[in-house]
């Protein structure tokens, strides 16, 4: 499958600051894509760069399969990076069509995009009077108004309040699920691990790690450490399915519920396997970036 974005080796240079040190990243078609680290690591100039905001230092950049910030790659690109730009003594609905009229739009785009981020009945409030909520819905609004392939969303529940918060993830679902593919920056976990099918977790610049988010929860497993271990490993596909179960370091891992672990114990040792440990595994998200993100110390979030 082509990605639709694609960097290898990316950074991005402020004087003695590695702002972003070396990034490789791909976002497929279809995904919600979560680039998720703490302040400072590198988001917003990665996501700047992928829109042609600013100049990578090094590095190769494609997204949609081209340069970003050509003309041909913007338009099929919509993007809100750190705090939307509005005219504030405009209404909501008039900065829409400024810049639908920008962008050569067909106006009734403007009131899809209006539906779709739920603001149409405030949208002829000035936007000076709207709430931070409803700010950054506008700006999710403007990013769509192309109607884009990919979108790229900076921070997109920055400030708003646990019921704005709500709404935008709920939004941001709806987005993937219509086959638009979303690229999103978030320091939280637990809204990456709502949202997104993929996660890039970055700190301090560098990519530390990248994976399905099922795989990170995986919630229920059991870890069995066994001897022998391919002895075990067949006994446990004749039971479970070759599929449930996997090497892991010199164990095993085992998609199974956690409650049929003293079954599978007894069938091991029914077997003349030594079982000498059986735990469940949860991985939390959380634990994943803790772990690949505090040892160093470079993380400057608590
Ligand atoms: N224009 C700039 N000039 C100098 N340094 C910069 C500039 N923009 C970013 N940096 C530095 O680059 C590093 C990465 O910043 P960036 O804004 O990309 O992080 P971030 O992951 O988006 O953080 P946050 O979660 O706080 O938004 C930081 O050390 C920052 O101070
Ligand atoms: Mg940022």
């Amino acid at each position: 499958m082509d990605a639709l974005v694609e960097v290898s080796g990316l950074t991005k240079r402020y004087g003695d600051t590695l702002a972003v040190d070396g990034v490789d990243l791909r976002v497929l078609p279809g995904e919600v894509y979560g680039f998720l680290g703490p302040n400072g690591a590198g988001k917003t100039t990665t996501l700047r760069i992928l829109t042609g905001l600013i100049a990578p230092t090094s590095g190769r950049v494609r997204v949609l399969g081209g340069t970003p910030g050509r003309p041909d790659v913007l338009g099929k690109t919509g993007s809100m990076i750190e705090s939307p730009a509005f005219y504030p003594y405009l209404s909501g609905l008039d900065n829409l069509r400024l810049l639908a009229e920008y962008a050569e739009v067909p106006r009734h785009r403007v009131d899809e995009v209006l539906d779709l981020v739920d603001l149409r009945e405030r949208s002829r409030d000035r936007f000076s009077a709207y709430s931070l909520g409803m700010k950054q819905r506008l700006g999710v609004a403007a990013a769509l108004l192309k109607d884009p392939e990919l979108v790229i969303l900076d921070e997109p529940t920055n400030g708003l309040d646990p019921a704005g918060m709500r709404d935008m993830r709920r939004l941001i679902r709806e987005l993937g699920s219509d086959g638009r593919t979303v690229l999103l920056s978030s320091h939280l976990l637990g809204e990456v691990q709502q949202i997104c099918d993929r996660v890039g977790i970055i700190d301090a610049g560098r990519m530390v790690a990248e994976h399905h988010v099922e795989d990170l929860r995986g919630e229920q497993e059991l870890l069995i450490r066994a001897a022998p271990r391919e002895s075990a490993h067949s006994v446990l596909s004749g039971l479970l399915g070759a599929d449930a179960v996997h090497r892991y370091d010199d164990m095993l891992r085992v998609q199974v519920d956690p409650a049929r672990a003293a079954d599978l114990n007894r069938a091991l040792v029914e077997a003349g396997i030594a079982v000498s440990e059986l735990h469940t595994s949860e991985r939390a998200l959380e634990d994943v970036f803790f772990q690949l993100t505090t040892t160093g110390a470079k993380s400057d979030v608590g």
